[in-house]
C-alpha cells in the first residue's frame, strides 16, 4: 500500500468495505443529496453513504464583526437595494466581429442572444448576408466607421483594433434609451447574461466603472497589463463613463499608433481618464489551450459571466461539436444559471472518497480524502497561451491533475437535467465518463470505478456567493 500522503494514511480495513462495495454495485448508483437549505441549515445529504458539507466558501466580509464595518456593510446593501432593479434591457451589447469569420462566429451569439431581451449591435467591417430567420436570433448588424485615417504601427497586430476599440463610442452614438451599461465582448464570446446582470447589480451604474478580468495568462498581463480588462472575455463600462470615452477617444487612439489591439487602447484611454479597473473573476479570456476541465471543474464562487476562445480549447463537454456542448450546458442550467459551474467540495466518510461538483457540468471523485483548499485550486488540464505545461506561466494557482496515479479523478460530466417545479428542484444526471481511463492503481480502498452515474438534486438559489455556509468539517 502506497501512503505518499498523508491523504491515503485514512485507509479503512478492507473487509468492511468489500461488503459495502457490493451493496454499491447492486445498484451502481450514487445519490447525491445536494440540498441547499436556505441560510441556516448547511448539512449535506447523502444517499448510500456518509458525505458531509465541508466547504462552501464565504464572503469573508460578511465574516467582519467590527461594527463600524458592519455600519459600511449595511450602506453597501442599500447602494445595491438601489441597482437591483437592473434588468437586461438596461445592458447594450457592443460585439465586435469581422465578415470572414461571421459564418462560424455567429453560432456562438445564437447560443446566447435572447431575441427581445437583450439589447446590442454587432459591428463588422463589412456588410454580410443573413437570412429573414436568422435575424430573429441574432443582434441587428452595423458597419464600423471608417479608421483608415488613423494611423497603426504596430508589426504583429491587425488595423482591425482600431475599429474594434470604437465600438462602445459608436454604439453610445446610436442614441439608444435606458442604457445604464455597454458591454463590449468578441464574436466568439459567450455571456451567461443573467449571471452578467447579477454581477453588474453590484455596481452603481450612475459612477464611473469599468469592469472585467485580466488573462489566465501571466505573461499576457505583463505584455498587455494588469490594469486591462481583456476584451475577449468582455467588459462592461457604465453609462456616464462611455459618454466621457466617447468625447476623447478618437484623439486619445491616435496617440497610441503602436499598441497592438483593442483593449490595450481602451485601457490606454480609460487610464487617461483615471478610472480604474475594477476585476470581476466571472468574465473569463481564457488564453489557454486543451481541455477547460481543470478551470470550470473549480471556478471561484462568483457567477460566471463569460467563456472566450472557445475556437481554441476543445468543446467543453466530451464527443460534442463546440455549440452542441455549451447548448447543453445553457439548457441543462437554464433554472438555475447563478450556480453554472459553482463548486461544492464533499466527502465521502465509508469510502474514504473526495467528491467535487461543478454544477452543471461535472461531478469529480477523487480516491483519498484532500482538502478544500487543494480541490478549489484549477487542475492543469491545460496549456499555458504559449503552449507549454509551465505552472509558474499561470496568474493564479494551479495544481497538476494527479500528484499519485491513485488520485485520479474519476469524472461524470452533465447528461441530463430537469426542473421538479413542484419540488423547487434540479435533477441533474451526471454519467460517467468512461473514454477517460484510469492508470493501475495499487492502494487496497474502494475504487469509484463501479459507478455509472451520479445524481446531483439542488435548489435554485440566485444569491449564494452572498452568503455564509459555516463548515462542517469532520475528517
Ligand atoms: C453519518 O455520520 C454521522 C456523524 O458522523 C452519524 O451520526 C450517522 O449515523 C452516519 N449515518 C450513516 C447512515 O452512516
Ligand atoms: C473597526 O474598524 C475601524 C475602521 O475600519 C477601526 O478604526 C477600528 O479600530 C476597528 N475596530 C476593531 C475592534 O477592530
Ligand atoms: C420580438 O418582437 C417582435 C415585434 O415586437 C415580434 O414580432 C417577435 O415575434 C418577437 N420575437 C420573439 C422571439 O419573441
Ligand atoms: C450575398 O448574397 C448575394 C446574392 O445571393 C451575393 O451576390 C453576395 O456575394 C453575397 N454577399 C456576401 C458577403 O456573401
Ligand atoms: C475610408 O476613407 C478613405 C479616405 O479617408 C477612403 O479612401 C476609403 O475608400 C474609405 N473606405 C471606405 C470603406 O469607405
Ligand atoms: C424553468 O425553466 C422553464 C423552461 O424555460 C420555465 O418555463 C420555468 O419558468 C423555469 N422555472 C423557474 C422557477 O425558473
Ligand atoms: C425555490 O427555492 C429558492 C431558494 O432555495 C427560492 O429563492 C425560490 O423562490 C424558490 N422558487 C420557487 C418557484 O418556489
Amino acid at each position: 500500500m502506497t501512503t505518499t500522503t498523508a491523504i491515503s494514511s485514512h485507509q479503512r480495513p478492507l473487509t468492511g468495505l468489500v461488503t459495502t462495495l457490493r451493496t454499491f454495485l447492486t445498484s451502481l448508483f450514487l445519490l447525491l443529496l445536494l440540498l441547499y437549505a436556505l441560510y441556516s441549515s448547511q448539512l449535506f445529504f447523502f444517499g448510500p453513504s456518509n458525505c458531509s458539507l465541508s466547504s462552501i466558501k464565504a464572503d469573508t466580509h460578511l465574516l467582519n464583526t467590527n461594527s463600524s464595518s458592519i455600519t459600511s456593510l449595511n450602506k453597501q446593501q442599500q447602494q445595491q437595494q438601489q441597482n437591483d432593479d437592473l434588468q437586461l434591457n438596461h445592458i447594450v451589447f457592443c460585439i465586435a466581429a469581422s465578415s470572414n469569420l461571421w459564418d462560424t462566429r455567429k453560432e456562438y451569439l445564437k447560443l446566447w442572444w435572447r431575441n427581445n431581451e437583450t439589447c446590442g449591435v454587432v459591428w463588422l467591417d463589412q456588410p454580410v448576408n443573413t437570412t429573414q430567420n436568422e435575424k430573429e436570433f441574432l443582434p441587428e448588424i452595423h458597419i464600423s466607421g471608417n479608421t483608415s485615417d488613423f494611423k497603426y504601427t504596430n508589426k504583429q497586430g491587425v488595423r482591425s483594433a482600431l475599429r474594434i476599440s470604437r465600438v462602445v463610442s459608436e454604439t453610445l452614438r446610436l442614441g439608444l434609451k435606458d442604457v445604464k451599461w455597454f458591454v463590449m465582448g468578441d464574436d466568439d464570446t459567450v455571456f451567461v447574461v443573467d449571471n452578467l446582470v447579477r454581477v453588474l447589480s453590484k455596481y452603481d451604474h450612475r459612477q464611473l466603472y469599468y469592469i472585467g478580468s485580466s488573462s489566465e495568462s501571466h505573461i499576457q498581463n505583463i505584455f498587455f497589463s494588469y490594469s486591462m480588462a481583456f476584451g475577449g472575455g468582455g467588459f462592461a463600462i457604465s453609462y456616464p463613463l462611455a459618454k466621457e470615452l466617447e468625447k476623447m477617444q478618437d484623439a486619445c487612439i491616435r496617440r497610441y499608433p503602436n499598441l497592438y489591439g483593442s483593449d490595450d487602447r481602451m485601457q490606454a484611454c480609460m487610464a487617461e481618464l483615471g478610472v480604474p479597473l475594477t476585476r470581476e473573476a466571472g468574465f473569463h479570456q481564457y488564453d489557454v489551450y486543451g481541455n477547460l476541465l481543470g478551470l470550470l471543474g473549480a471556478h471561484p464562487v462568483t457567477p460566471l459571466v463569460s467563456l472566450h476562445h472557445l475556437d481554441v480549447v476543445h468543446p467543453i463537454f466530451p464527443r460534442m461539436d463546440r455549440v452542441q456542448a455549451l447548448r447543453h450546458l445553457f439548457d441543462s442550467t437554464m433554472n438555475d444559471t447563478a450556480s453554472t459551474m459553482q463548486q461544492s467540495i464533499c466527502y465521502d466518510r465509508q469510502h474514504q472518497w473526495s467528491v467535487s461538483v461543478s454544477f452543471g457540468y461535472v461531478v469529480q471523485i477523487i480516491r483519498g480524502v484532500m482538502t478544500p483548499r487543494e480541490l478549489e485550486k484549477p487542475t492543469r488540464t491545460f496549456l499555458n497561451w504559449y503552449p507549454r505545461a509551465d505552472y509558474t506561466a499561470y496568474a493564479f494557482n494551479t495544481r497538476p491533475v494527479t500528484r499519485h496515479p491513485c488520485q485520479k479523478p474519476f469524472l461524470f460530466y452533465m447528461k441530463s437535467s430537469h426542473y421538479n417545479e413542484g419540488k423547487n428542484q434540479t435533477i441533474g444526471v451526471y454519467s460517467r465518463d468512461r473514454h477517460d481511463t484510469q492508470p493501475f492503481c495499487r492502494w487496497r480502498m474502494d475504487s469509484p470505478d463501479t459507478i455509472d452515474t451520479v445524481v446531483v438534486m439542488k435548489r435554485p438559489e440566485s444569491q449564494r456567493w452572498k452568503k455564509v455556509w459555516c463548515s462542517a468539517t469532520q475528517f
